[in-house]
Parts: C-alpha cells; sequence; structure tokens
C-alpha cells in the first residue's frame, strides 16, 4: 500500500448518514449497482425503519461511500454497501464495514450475515477479511440477470472479534486476520 492511499484514508470520515446526505448517496448507488434500490429506499431506511443502521464515507466534504445494515434481534445483516468508483481501492469499503461492525456489536449483533452476487469478487475478498464464510447459495436471486447469491455470515461477534476490530481492522490499510 502506497502513502498516496494513506493519505486519502485518513482524511476520510465515516458517519451516520443524514437527510441531507440522501441524493450524493442515491447518486452513488445508480453508479454502483445495475439494479439500483428504489426512490425513496434510503430515506425510508434512515427515517422510518427501526431495524436500519445507515452511515456514510465522507471526504472532503463529499459523499464517497455508503453503507445500510439492518439489525434484527442479535443478527446484523449488511443490506448495501457502495464506495463511488473514483475513490474505490483506498480502504473506503473496509472502514465502512468495520464501523457498522462495531456499532451493531454494541448493539447486541452476535451474527453477521449478506448477500453477494457469485461474480462479485471484489466485494467476497472485503467481506472475507471480516472473516464472512459463504454458507449458502440462493439460486438466480437477482432477478435483473439471474446471477445466483452467495450467503455469508460471521459468527460469532463477541468480545474477541470486538477487540480485534478495535485494534487495527478499523483502520483500512489493517491486515490482521480476524480472530
Ligand atoms: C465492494 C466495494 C464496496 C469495496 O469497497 P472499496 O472501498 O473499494 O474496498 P477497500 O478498498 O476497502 O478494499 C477492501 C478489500 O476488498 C478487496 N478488494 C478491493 N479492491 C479489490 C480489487 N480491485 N480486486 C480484488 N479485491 C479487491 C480486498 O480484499 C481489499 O482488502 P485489502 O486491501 O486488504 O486487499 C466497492 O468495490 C463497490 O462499491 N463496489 C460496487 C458495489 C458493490 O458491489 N457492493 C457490494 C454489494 S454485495
Amino acid at each position: 500500500m502506497n502513502l498516496s492511499t494513506h493519505q486519502v484514508n485518513l482524511i476520510t470520515t465515516v458517519r451516520p448518514m443524514r437527510v441531507d446526505d440522501l441524493p450524493q448517496v442515491q447518486a452513488i448507488d445508480e453508479i454502483s449497482f445495475s439494479n439500483p434500490w428504489p426512490k425513496n429506499a434510503y430515506r425510508f431506511e434512515l427515517l422510518e425503519n427501526l431495524n436500519g443502521y445507515c452511515w456514510v464515507a465522507e471526504a472532503d466534504g463529499h459523499i464517497v461511500g455508503v453503507i445500510v445494515c439492518w439489525l434484527i434481534l442479535d443478527e446484523m445483516h449488511i443490506a448495501t454497501i457502495a464506495v463511488h468508483p473514483d475513490h474505490r481501492g483506498q480502504g473506503i469499503g473496509k472502514k465502512m464495514v468495520s464501523t457498522a461492525l462495531v456499532a451493531l456489536i454494541y448493539h447486541g449483533a452476535l451474527l453477521a450475515t449478506l448477500e453477494v452476487r457469485a461474480g462479485n469478487i471484489v466485494a467476497q475478498n472485503l467481506y472475507r477479511y471480516f472473516g464472512f464464510e459463504q454458507v449458502g447459495l440462493r439460486k438466480r436471486y437477482y432477478k435483473d440477470t439471474g446471477e445466483d447469491a452467495l450467503l455469508m455470515t460471521v459468527e460469532p461477534l463477541g468480545s474477541d472479534y470486538l477487540a480485534w476490530l478495535n485494534s487495527g481492522a478499523a483502520n483500512p490499510w489493517g491486515s490482521a486476520s480476524h480472530p
């Protein structure tokens, strides 16, 4: 990892999403996915879904990433994550996943799950960094292309895992393997 990447990372902040972020959040969603979320979906997650937790990554006053998670009892689900194409590969995805995991572990999450396109190797690598493993396959899950989804989970999200997150995984350049 080179120095310029570190410098970019150092000025990226992950913070809770606000209503005035929504236009930039939706723009990142639209540029990142072939089947973007429906209009108003982010607004619903932010303002109405009591189980929804939304963060953005901000750099130099601009929104460069978004993550939305759900927490149902002790199960966390990563509903969506995207980084603006101009800012990928700089550790921002890692920083957002780490922030969400730490927050929701404090809220009682013991397990985290997600679905990811079978062909989305970059995202799968990101999730594997955090210890997610494939536990299932949902055939033809994505209606737009008929692509399969891998169901991935990581557990248990206990004190050892939290300590690992807090000791360096929150740094985008962190490389220690999860417990
Ligand atoms: C998936 C996504 C959020 C990753 O965000 P990012 O900020 O680029 O990721 P990071 O820079 O934090 O990289 C985290 C890990 O992802 C993997 N990764 C990142 N870029 C990669 C690439 N070009 N090729 C392979 N793996 C890659 C690596 O494992 C990396 O960890 P490392 O740096 O220790 O090797 C981003 O690529 C994206 O927005 N993609 C489009 C939307 C999407 O697919 N979302 C996931 C839906 S399930």
